[in-house]
């Protein structure tokens, strides 16, 4: 059986993202519509033990070395805590522990950061996209900042570091709340990330001509008195980063730090991407805007031996597309095959 998880065009997976649900109790505008999805039944989800099984899989034996848990929102599910130490169990062939991450919007982490901390979580990423509780309610349909903020201040203190705060950036919040979060976040400690808005939610949510673009997040800032310096992008990272100077926003001083971009609709990473998800309901997809789905659920269940899934898994890994879904040199950059699913039901 195969390795590694390799591509006809030379890239090679280190990076695998499972949801583990499809569920959320936040209806942002760019995810979801207000009245929320047709979630997935229960025992159509994969169960902690076969999420266990691929990720040992993907670990023990394919060459993934970071796992990141998405949702929809995974702190819904309650066996989350028995899915991290599951993982956190795992070695790879050299020996080394999986990097265990956590995308999350916050609610209720202030209750389990600790004992996920303790199961083996290394880091948490929390979705704020606004600081100002009228804008957040109006973004995500939900009056529940304090409880977000509640999370990511819990996490910092259980070590859950760095804090990343993911933003996506719209037009009608930029100006006023991108130079809010940029201060408050270097007050924090926590390293904040714009994110371009790419058409994974209901499909009327998203218009190319809407895009705030990573120029316009820049220049937002810049205008709000921030002294900015770009530092690159990290191989195999999604976010471009700029080093921020100490100063003064708003009356209130905040120290240096830095905030990134992911630039996925102007300056896409896929070249150099690392990665694959699994749905909650155990599909592979090999790219974020991929049509095509292999379904691992049904072998999971019907006996295959892990030499059979690796096979699949390996099959599938080879056809990932060059970028945004499609193998077309020219449909990029602003070209963009539209996945089967929105982004709650693959995990961003
Ligand atoms: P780190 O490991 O901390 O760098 O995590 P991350 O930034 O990869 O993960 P996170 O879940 O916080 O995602 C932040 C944003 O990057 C989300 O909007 C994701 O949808 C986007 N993103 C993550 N993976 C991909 C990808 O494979 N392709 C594209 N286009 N965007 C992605
Ligand atoms: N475009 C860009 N980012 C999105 N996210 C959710 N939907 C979209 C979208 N359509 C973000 C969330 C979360 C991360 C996993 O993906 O805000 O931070
Ligand atoms: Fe929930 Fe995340 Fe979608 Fe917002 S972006 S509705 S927090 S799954």
């Amino acid at each position: 059986p195969p390795s590694a998880l390799t591509d006809r065009y030379g890239r090679v997976v280190r990076d695998l993202r499972l949801s583990i649900t499809d569920r959320c109790n936040l209806r942002c505008s760019y995810c979801m519509p207000a009245q929320g999805l047709d979630w997935l039944a229960t025992p159509l989800l994969l169960t902690a033990d076969e999420i266990g099984r691929l990720a040992r899989i993907a670990v023990t034996r394919l060459g993934v070395e970071r796992i990141r848990i998405t949702g929809g929102e995974p702190l819904m599910r309650r066996d989350l805590e028995e899915i991290i130490s599951a993982i956190a169990a795992l070695r790879t062939p050299g020996g080394a522990v999986p990097d265990i991450g956590l995308t999350t919007n916050g609610l209720g982490l202030d209750k389990r950061a600790a004992a996920l901390r303790d199961a083996g979580l290394a880091r948490v990423n929390v979705s704020i996209d606004a600081l100002d509780r009228e804008a957040y309610a109006g973004l995500t349909r939900r009056d529940r900042l304090d409880d977000a903020l509640a999370g990511a201040t819990a996490a910092q203190a259980a070590g859950l570091e760095p804090i990343k705060v993911n933003a996506v950036a719209l037009p009608g919040t930029l100006d006023a709340q991108a130079p809010r979060l940029l201060a408050e976040c270097l007050r924090r400690g926590w390293q904040l990330r714009f994110i371009e808005h790419m058409p994974l939610g209901p499909r009327e949510s998203w218009r190319a001509e809407d895009v705030v673009g990573a120029e316009r997040i820049l220049a937002a800032l810049a205008g709000a008195g921030f002294a900015l310096e770009e530092a690159g992008r990290p191989d195999r990272r999604p976010a471009a980063l700029w080093r921020v100077a100490a100063g003064e926003h708003d009356g209130a001083a905040h120290p240096a730090g830095s905030v990134g971009i992911i630039a996925s609709v102007t300056a896409p990473f896929c070249a150099d991407c690392d990665r694959a998800r699994i749905t909650a309901d155990g599909r592979l997809m090999t790219c974020l805007f991929s049509s095509t789905e292999t379904d691992l659920r049904a072998p999971l269940r019907q006996g295959a031996t892990d030499e059979d899934i690796m096979r699949l898994w390996a099959a599938a890994a080879w056809r990932k597309p060059l970028a945004h879904g499609s193998d077309d040199p020219g449909a990029l950059p602003s070209g963009f095959e539209r996945p089967g699913r929105t982004m709650s039901a693959i995990g961003g």
